[in-house]
């Protein structure tokens, strides 16, 4: 157990009420997930915009089924949940991805649909899980952004693949300062998403595109060259059968061979 963090929820407060009213900034020493406590509380109707961040979680989840482990003060896990009204929702977790890149480093790369990755390891992954509220033309939907970013060398024992942590590019980087640089970009980049789509998003993931001009596989075994994101974050892998876009947030892809 290093020495207590130091979270800048006041300074992260004040650059984020501003683009979003009601807002509030909440630490917690410990909880099962940020993302399962924001999805509960939606569904007890509590839906006002909230950062809600945990030092460590019991339960951390990921996308398709999997768990999220950190250790102690090794990483930054945060959720922002927030009411939202796009006009289509696909493309979301690219454009937090490209926002949380944007925000830490140039050399940060994005892995489809929504990881980070620095140097081909996994830096930090992105869970995006929805709730909806009222009825009829009142209707509305409550998103929770779930963000967790590694950042201090951790014990890969265990882990199916070598994380890389943001302190390889970062070097003394603190998760408060982390959480500090990101939040308001993200905001700004999901309420850009919200008005706009995917659309104005599509170059910049593609310029940090991890898989561009490489071999990959899908879960389902289709194999073939990723050719980058369509208009609405589709994956384009180009295949023995023709170029086939990938939407579905079940599917997961690997670098493989050519
Ligand atoms: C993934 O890589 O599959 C997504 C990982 C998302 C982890 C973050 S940590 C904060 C938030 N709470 C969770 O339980 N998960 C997300």
């Amino acid at each position: 157990m290093g020495s207590p963090i130091v979270w800048p929820a006041e300074a992260v407060w004040e650059q984020v009420s501003p683009l979003l009213p009601g807002f509030t900034v909440e630490v917690l020493p410990e909880i099962d997930s940020t993302n399962t406590e924001l999805m509960r509380r939606a569904r007890a109707g509590r839906m006002e915009p909230v950062l809600l961040v945990a030092e460590r979680q019991s339960a951390g989840r990921g996308r398709l089924g999997r768990g999220w482990v950190s250790g102690d003060h090794d990483s930054l896990t945060f959720s922002l949940g927030l009411p939202l009204a796009p006009v289509s929702w696909s493309g979301l977790s690219l454009v937090a991805g490209v926002s949380l890149a944007e925000s830490l480093h140039p050399r940060i790369q994005l892995k489809w649909p929504n990881d980070l990755w620095l140097d081909d390891r996994k830096l930090a992954g992105i869970l995006i899980e929805t709730a909806s509220f009222g009825e009829g033309r009142e209707a509305s939907r409550y998103a929770v952004v779930g963000v967790g970013i590694n950042i201090a060398a951790r014990d890969a024992a265990g882990l199916s693949t070598v994380p890389a942590w943001l302190q390889e590019v970062l070097p003394g980087m603190q998760a408060g300062e982390v959480l500090l640089r990101v939040a308001a970009p993200l905001v700004q980049a999901v309420q850009a998403f919200e008005a706009y789509g995917f659309a104005p998003f599509q170059a910049r993931f593609n310029a940090r595109d991890a898989l561009r001009d490489r071999a990959v596989v899908l879960s389902d075994g289709t194999a073939g060259t990723a050719h980058g994101t369509g208009e609405s974050g589709a994956l384009l892998v180009h295949t023995a059968a023709g170029m086939h876009a990938v939407t579905s947030s079940e599917v997961s892809v690997r670098p493989g061979t050519p």
